[in-house]
């Protein structure tokens, strides 16, 4: 059976806010990518509580606090550490490819 992902660019490494979130819209959705203290993870920007951009929220450096209700989220494993966030985060798998942040997701059927 073929594979139903597939890799694609998200944003180069330079464009990102070092120490922090930065939103990129791109492939028809929103990500935040966090530049954490253990390397760059992606996400959906809504926060699964009730919708809001979590790009616009605290980041630590490990996890981030939503920007309505201040849920908080661990921003590598998407744990949902505080309420009223209950559901995880959903989390992108992704890597660094030739100084670009590479996502994989589903290809359309
Ligand atoms: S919308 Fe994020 S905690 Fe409510």
């Amino acid at each position: 059976m073929p594979d139903a992902y597939e890799w694609l660019s998200l944003i180069a490494v330079q464009q990102l806010e070092r120490g922090d979130i930065t939103e990129v819209t791109a492939h028809g959705r929103t990500f935040a990518v966090y530049d954490t203290a253990a390397g760059i993870t992606v996400s959906d920007a809504r926060c699964p509580h009730a919708g809001a951009n979590l790009c616009l929220g605290y980041f630590d450096g490990k996890s981030v606090e939503c920007p309505l209700h201040q849920g908080l989220f661990n921003a590598t494993t998407g744990a949902a550490l505080a309420a009223p966030a209950t559901r995880p985060l959903k989390m992108i798998e992704s890597r660094v490819q030739n100084h670009t942040v590479m996502i994989k997701i589903a290809r359309p059927l």
